[in-house]
């Protein structure tokens, strides 16, 4: 066999999507040296239609370590969201309950703003990658793969962040014997347009409804972004802009308040599921982000949690680099997954809070209702709504 050119760095980061990039921002600003390895091409990744509401955390860590200010400037800060039930809207109102916002801002501008930040201090990523594969994740970690320009490499690290998104190859390379799967599945699924059209209300509309749940975001001036409940199995080639528009209405039109429609210019199904892998470590290999967890869209909180992890990772291996302690590191699968079911917790309840199932029967549909009713009418509910979306205080 041809012998491979060999790469030596400190850490070995699978996947180049916001948490693997992060990461290698952080490790970088410390004067720590990695490698990106990612399958998909830079253009895939910044193409693809991605949620979008940063958490108060998230972008003070996209500032503040110098990733970019373009989120105050492009961004939207949101100081709210509207729930809608029974065709009237309740607002939270998080700056009053909390003290917090949330920012709009996709999460392809995130991606974009980080591969730029890389780029300009000469980052080593590498796009398009094929072939990788992983082995010694026990010892001293190699990661082989066969680069754009064809050549197979062998990459050297001390260890090894597996970033590589919610189709990992990294947790797979984890013995059974070692990790231990949770999984939820849920009975249906968001059905995601972009619609060029003005925007319907300065802050997301959260709708439920006896005809099911809508969502109401942005993205631009002239481009929103909205989804309903569906089923999982939905085509959207069966869906013209009428048949789309018309669910829209039933879902969230009413006591004056009509939706601004336009040409719908993208559609997609969104599958729903909660997914976590125990422990985030093994070895010298270490999760974050979806690689590690999968949480229903509702809450908002995918790209949050993926930063946030990065953060703790990132204070592990600082500490391991500059004071030679494997303490962060050793507590990083525990302290992460702390924040992890938290969030999973949220993203369930705000989902079944939020969906009715088609099977719904009239005392679950009652109940929904006394939930929705507890949360809009008590401070105390709005409050916990409010801390959890926002993003629980401490780090990130
Ligand atoms: C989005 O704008 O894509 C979005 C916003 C809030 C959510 C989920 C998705 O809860």
């Amino acid at each position: 066999m041809a012998e491979r050119t060999v790469v030596t760095t400190q850490v070995a980061i699978l996947g180049a999507g916001p948490a693997g990039l992060m990461l290698s921002h952080l490790l970088a600003k410390s004067g720590i040296a990695s490698t990106v390895v990612e399958i998909r091409s830079r253009e895939e990744i910044s193409e693809t239609v991605r949620a979008g509401i940063l958490e108060h955390g998230t972008v003070n860590m996209l500032v503040d370590s110098g990733v970019s200010d373009r989120v105050l400037r492009d961004g939207d800060r949101h100081d709210g969201i509207e729930l809608r039930l029974k065709g009237e809207s309740h607002r939270i109102d998080f700056k009053e309950l909390v003290g917090e916002s949330v920012w709009l801002y996709p999460q392809t501008d995130v991606f974009r703003d980080l591969a730029a930040r890389r780029e300009a201090d000469g980052g080593d990523i590498r796009y398009s990658v094929t072939d990788t594969r992983l082995h010694d994740i026990e010892g001293k970690p190699k990661v082989w793969f066969t680069g754009a320009d064809g050549v197979d490499y062998e990459l050297r690290a001390d260890f090894i962040a597996g970033a590589d998104g919610s189709r990992s190859q990294c947790r797979l390379q984890i013995p059974e014997a070692h990790r231990k799967w949770y999984f939820h599945k849920y009975p249906f699924a968001w059905f995601g347009i972009l619609a060029e059209a003005p925007r319907s209300s300065d802050e997301l509309i959260y709708a439920n409804s006896e005809n099911g749940f809508a969502l109401i975001s942005q993205r631009t001036p002239t481009v929103q972004r909205m989804y309903f409940q569906c089923d999982p199995d939905e085509n959207v080639a069966e869906w013209n802009d009428d048949r789309i528009w018309e669910t829209f209405r039933s879902r969230v039109n009413g006591n004056g308040f009509t939706l601004k429609e336009g040409p719908v210019i993208d559609k997609m199904v969104l599958k729903f599921r909660s997914f976590v892998h125990t422990p985030m470590r093994h070895g010298n290999l270490f999760l974050a982000g979806d690689a590690a967890h999968t949480v229903p869209p509702t809450g908002a909180k995918g790209l949050n949690l993926a930063i946030h992890d990065v953060k703790m990772l990132f204070e592990g291996l600082d500490s391991y680099y500059s004071r030679g302690s494997t303490e962060l590191l050793d507590s990083y699968s525990s302290r992460a997954l702390d924040r992890v079911w938290k969030a999973q917790q949220f993203s369930y309840w705000m989902t079944s809070m939020l969906h009715t199932p088609a099977y719904a029967d009239g005392f679950s549909r009652a109940r929904q209702l006394g939930e929705l009713n507890s949360v809009v009418s008590s401070r105390h509910g709005q409050a916990y709504l409010a801390e959890a979306y926002t993003g629980w205080p401490g780090a990130a």
